[in-house]
């Protein structure tokens, strides 16, 4: 910990409620985060870590406008899920809060009434586009219409997903209401705004002079943005979903998510620890980082800042470790096209098999570039290093100490160079990766860890105490000996990566660890809804907590020659990993090849209704006039010298008819016959190829582009009204 510093405030980006959390969100933020905050704990230090659900915004607004139920019920259901799987892989936060809480209304409220006050927000009316048909503003993301960039017809007020262009509703071409569908015209209203010009010189000072110790790609963006220079932000929205905006003449109006979603870091400190949240936001001992994709650096860097500063009672970030994206077998991972592996399925398909979804998302963390995960790449790391380095020296180590010394740890009789020159190594280690995650170089600090395992292996291999047992059991002790302390080190070094495997090692060991303490209980009094309410199991967490009784290792331990004593029992030898077949994985990769069918077979579908938008409305009565009824094809023929017409001779139940069809492309005359069908019967009778058709047959167009018809599900009694 850096001398000013006396405690440590870990806060990680606060995932929207409206989907689960998949694996590029892991790796960018949570993993890394874990892993910070478990090393800090291990060495002692006073860590708290905060998180929550960000339930406001408008995504949220229409997910639950497209299922049909409100956006509470939308972030209810995945609040639940997101909480329950963080847990799942062991990312024990203090508290996992939510944006919806009463504290975090209450809270957000407050802190823009106290900025509004304070005469720190500009206020202004703008025209913004207004659906007159669904009464209300609309946000961006609400205003489809062509993208000038690329000519894509679905592109949205905010973005074009298509290009990926980020335009604003005025560059759209054509621009429509995405809820009614209809015209838009501007009005004008009111917006709150925060003169981020007003902070621009200061936020220079700040991060381009004060924080060049920043990952590049986070100093980068910063720099670009200040370059550019800063506009005012609208902090308020015409919207009926969030916190409102608590000033008189603000009905209608909400704080837009991203000014209330960061104050959700502070809400959530203020429910688990009501007494004494202020020390941890207010006190300048206390270090703020947080966790964070690159998407989200402008708001963790520049927006909520000048929002702490404005205030003037915050603490700022010491460090805001951004990391880059995860793609997917090639691909960007995209939660609306389920091209993703979801946190909570991979805990259901892989259980026991937690740490090595940790392990392969920190081994391949896309610190400083974008990275892919595949699948392919999952199973070698777990089959040829989890399994093959890690385990297998472990599980040598242990078996044999079991085999020649009743599992307890051998006497160390007969040193030889070779032990001391192995055992020296570690201690350089341990200070690399403590460097490294102090650093925020998680892939790098891991790797130093994993060379524990791989000097076990190599000493194992040099020195074959299997073979040296033959003759020379002095030897062999010394072996076990030097191999058993490396496991020791390894069960302290990896407690921050792979926090279910190491306790499953300190069990084989038979020891404990003092991996420091957590806030989650709270205080007396607290109001908090973190992970231990409703009786929550405590087995889900897996903190490690201090032993207090028998041998208890620290970060101290690691790279001591003497961690077990001699005489120390063991206990059972388990296997820590095993192997991944190659079946596993193919049918993760098949999942993910049907999730892509499935989403262009939607791609292809929504065209379809592109080309036939819902026609102008019509009267019950010009519905009435639509004779609709069931019929049965009695014969069929084609019409001579046509490729598409059908003549079918119809029973109607009023009569028996000829009518025309052009389905000649999709049916044959056999698959007509005897197939019961609905016709419009009433439809004036028109003369086709000299032939009078009477009736018109309802079919209804594919994605595919081809016609199907519209067939009763039982037969029914020819001539039955639709309607
Ligand atoms: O990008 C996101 O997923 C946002 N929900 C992150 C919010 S972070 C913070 F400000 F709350
Ligand atoms: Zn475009």
């Amino acid at each position: 910990m850096d001398k000013n510093f006396e405690r440590t405030l870990v806060t990680c980006a606060l995932p929207y409620a409206n989907g689960p959390v998949h694996i590029g969100h892991l790796a960018g933020v949570y993993v890394p985060a874990d892993i910070y905050v478990r090393y800090l704990r291990l060495r002692g230090e006073d860590v708290l870590f905060i998180c929550g659900s960000d339930e406001h915004g408008v995504p949220i607004t229409i997910k639950a406008k497209k299922q049909g139920c409100t956006p509470q019920d939308v972030v209810d259901k995945y609040h639940n899920i997101i909480k329950h799987s963080f847990a799942g892989l062991g990312i024990n936060f203090d508290i996992y809060s939510r944006t919806t809480s009463d504290t975090h209304h209450r809270n957000a409220a407050a802190f823009f009434r106290r900025l509004y006050e304070d005469g720190k927000f500009i206020e202004k009316e703008s025209e913004q586009y207004y659906d007159e048909e669904a009464k209300t503003f609309l946000a961006d993301r609400y205003i489809v219409g062509t993208c000038p960039k690329c000519g894509n017809e679905g592109a949205y007020g905010d973005q074009c997903e298509k290009c990926g262009s980020t335009l604003s509703p005025d560059e759209l071409i054509n621009p429509k209401s995405a809820l009614s569908g209809g015209e838009l015209v501007k009005k004008t209203t009111k917006h709150w705004y925060l003169p981020l010009d007003q902070y621009e010189g200061w936020l220079k000072e700040w991060i381009l002079e004060g924080h060049k110790e920043w990952k590049t790609n986070v100093y980068g963006q910063c720099k670009s943005w200040l370059d550019g220079g800063l506009q005012p932000r609208a902090v308020s929205r015409d919207l009926d979903w969030g916190v409102p905006v608590p000033v008189e003449g603000a009905e209608g109006k909400v704080l837009y998510v991203w000014f209330d979603a960061p104050i959700g870091y502070i809400s959530n400190t203020m429910e688990l620890l009501p007494q004494s949240w202020e020390k941890w936001w207010k006190s300048g001992d206390t270090k703020l980082v947080h966790f964070i994709g690159k998407d989200n650096i402008v708001f963790h860097c520049i927006v909520f800042p000048s929002m702490l500063k404005a205030d003037g009672t915050y603490i700022l970030p010491d460090n805001v470790p951004a990391n880059e994206f995860l793609n997917l077998e090639g691909d960007k991972i995209s939660t609306s096209k389920n091209w993703a592996v979801w946190l909570n399925e991979y805990l259901e398909e892989f259980p026991d098999k937690e740490d090595v979804l940790r392990y392969v998302l920190c081994a391949n963390a896309p610190e400083t570039k974008d990275n892919d995960f595949t699948w392919k790449d999952f199973q070698a790391r777990n089959n040829s290093e989890l399994v093959a380095i890690f385990g297998n020296f472990v599980n040598r180590a242990v078996v044999l100490t079991h085999k020649y010394f009743a599992g307890k740890v051998p006497a160390n009789l007969k040193p030889e160079p070779i032990d001391a020159e192995t055992l020296s190594q570690i201690p350089a280690i341990r200070k690399s990766i403590g460097e490294n995650i102090e650093n925020y170089k998680f892939r790098e600090a891991l790797k130093e860890a994993m060379n524990i395992a791989r000097i076990g292996n190599k000493y194992l291999t040099d020195t074959e105490p299997w073979k040296v047992a033959k003759t020379d059991m002095d030897r062999t002790a010394s072996i076990l000996n030097v191999s058993l302390q490396l496991c020791a080190d390894l069960a302290v070094a990896f407690e921050p990566f792979l926090p279910f495997s190491a306790e499953k090692l300190r069990k084989i060991l038979n020891v404990g660890i003092s991996a420091g303490f957590d806030h989650r209980a709270g205080e007396e009094g607290s109001i908090k809804d973190n992970m231990f309410k409703d009786g929550e199991s405590a087995a889900l967490h897996t903190s490690g907590g201090v032993q207090s009784e028998g041998l208890v290792l620290s970060w101290e331990s690691l790279g001591n020659d003497v961690i077990l004593p001699e005489g120390h029992l063991l206990g059972e030898p388990v296997l820590l990993f095993s192997k991944i077949e190659d079946s596993v994985v193919e049918a993760q990769v098949n999942k993910l090849k049907e999730a892509k069918a499935a989403n262009e077979a939607a791609a292809k579908a929504a065209e379809v209704l592109k080309a036939a938008p819902q026609k102008a409305g019509c009267t019950f009565e010009d519905f009435e006039k639509m004779d609709i009824r069931t019929a049965t094809v009695l014969e069929a023929e084609r019409v001579p010298k046509t490729d598409k017409l059908l003549k079918l001779t119809i029973d109607t139940g009023i009569d028996k008819r000829t009518i025309v069809s052009g389905i000649a492309e999709y049916y044959t005359p056999e698959q007509m016959l005897g197939r019961q069908i609905c016709i419009l019967a009433n439809l004036a009778p028109r003369k086709i190829r000299g032939i009078e058709s009477k009736g018109m047959i309802l079919m209804a167009r594919q994605p595919d582009g081809k016609m199907r018809f519209i067939t009763p599900e039982e037969t029914l009694t020819n001539g039955a009204e639709i309607g």
